[in-house]
């Protein structure tokens, strides 16, 4: 058995983890990162890719904005085009003067992974037999098998940035873990394709469902439709996908689209999940661990780089000022971000998509909200401001 010793043990090598990794190590503070996946998995998974405001600075001020900078497509804001109204911008440009960027989260993860190897953030992949222990006392210890042996690690703080799936999140009693979740009762179907993208993500709401045109690089698109949960994607046929996809479409974006073969298709459920608190005692939960969002608002990957920015200043603090106000606010400080984000994810699905208990009265209602948003500037201003996520990021 090895034994180390170490400040911070990262569980989770996302997004999440891995920036932390980089933000911890650069500011002098000892981690180490693990990873359940190979890197290979970890890197082909596919998640969306259209960054807030506030994220893109984050990043920039950590370093890791440069290829984002050179191959990331800045946007005013997104689409929402409506079965029989004008189509419509969330202008996060003009009300907040700053810009959303059009890129994949698996690019970033690979930017992070790239920038590990140059600092050396210690990482372990493939590890199994995770055990965590004593995060209710001072030392907490994590051990784990990795390339067939044993090693123990006794550090300051464990942070579960181990994705929706992951342990570190039922570390907390079930006594004082509360849980908030609604699961959607339908799926999005989605298509990768080597194409050109339209000009603008573009969220579509039509009487027989939900689609979506997003980007990643001029030459890569990304596209989805709303689906039933019992349907995977075998049976989606390349045709079937785009009878419905263009189905969905008022004529004026179906003609910009340029269809091809799917080179990656995938279902993914849509379910809102909160964990609190984000800390007990040692334990600190960060991204997927502590939340979930429904695709529709793109704030998944957005309130992952929240919580790190909010995490790596807290921890940053404790290591190098011995001041524990921002690790001791951390989980209050978090969660209002969280909440304000879910509220933004639960309006945009409940108004885009087509629920299985859809009466006349409920279409009546969200046409309503749709004209309203039409008619009206403070409407517009108000959900620009929410879809930037500000001042989530900058609170
Ligand atoms: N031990 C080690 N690693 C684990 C364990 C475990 N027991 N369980 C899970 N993991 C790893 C997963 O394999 C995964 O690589 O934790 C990682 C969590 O990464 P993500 O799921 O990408 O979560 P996060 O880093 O919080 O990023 C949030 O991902 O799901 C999207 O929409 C979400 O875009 C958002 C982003
Ligand atoms: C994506 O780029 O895949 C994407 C963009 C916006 C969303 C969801 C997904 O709301």
């Amino acid at each position: 058995m090895q034994q180390h010793r170490t400040q911070v043990v990262i569980v989770g090598a996302g997004p999440a983890g891995m920036l932390l990794g980089l933000l911890l190590e650069k500011a002098g503070v000892d981690c180490i990162v693990l990873e359940r996946r190979s890197r290979e998995h970890v890197l082909s998974r596919i998640r969306a890719g259209l960054l807030e405001p506030g994220a893109v600075e984050f990043l920039r001020d950590s370093g890791v904005g440069e290829r984002m900078d050179q191959i990331g497509r800045p946007r005013d804001g997104t689409r929402i085009a409506w079965q029989g109204r004008p189509s419509f911008m969330i202008n996060v440009k003009k009300w907040t003067g700053l810009e959303m960027m059009a890129y994949g989260q698996t690019f970033l993860t690979e930017d992070l992974y790239s920038m590990r190897e140059a600092t050396g953030t210690p990482y372990f992949d493939q590890i199994t037999d995770l055990e965590i222990e004593g995060i209710d006392g001072t030392r907490p210890e994590v051990s784990f098998t990795t390339a067939g042996h044993s090693v123990r690690v006794q550090c300051d703080f464990v942070i579960g940035c181990d994705g929706a799936q992951g342990p570190c999140s039922q570390l907390i009693p079930e006594s004082i873990r509360q849980v908030y979740e609604r699961k959607f009762p339908f799926g999005w179907l989605g298509i990768m394709v080597e194409a050109p993208p339209i000009d603008d993500f573009t969220y579509i709401r039509h009487e027989t469902g939900f689609a979506l045109a997003a980007q990643r690089t001029p030459m890569l698109s990304r596209y989805y439709v709303q689906s039933r949960l019992d349907e995977g994607p075998e049976a989606w046929s390349d045709d079937r996908f785009w009878d419905t996809f263009l189905g969905r479409c008022p004529p004026e974006i179906a003609a910009q689209v340029t269809t091809g073969p799917s080179i990656e298709k995938s279902l993914a459920a849509l379910r809102s999940r909160v964990v609190e608190p984000m800390r007990w005692g040692r334990l600190f939960l960060a991204g997927d661990a502590a939340h979930v969002f429904p695709p529709t608002g793109a704030k998944g990957l957005n309130m992952a780089l929240s919580d790190i920015q909010l995490l790596s200043a807290a921890l940053i603090a404790h290591f190098s000022e011995k001041d524990d106000r921002l690790l001791d606010s951390y989980s209050a400080d978090a969660l209002s971000r969280v909440w304000a984000a879910q509220h933004l994810s639960w309006r945009m699905t409940k108004l885009l998509h087509i629920f299985p208990t859809d009466d006349p009265y409920d279409r009546k209602i969200r046409q309503a909200e749709y004209d309203l948003i039409l008619k009206s500037e403070e409407v517009q201003r108000a959900l620009a401001f929410e879809y930037a996520g500000l001042p989530n990021l900058r609170g």
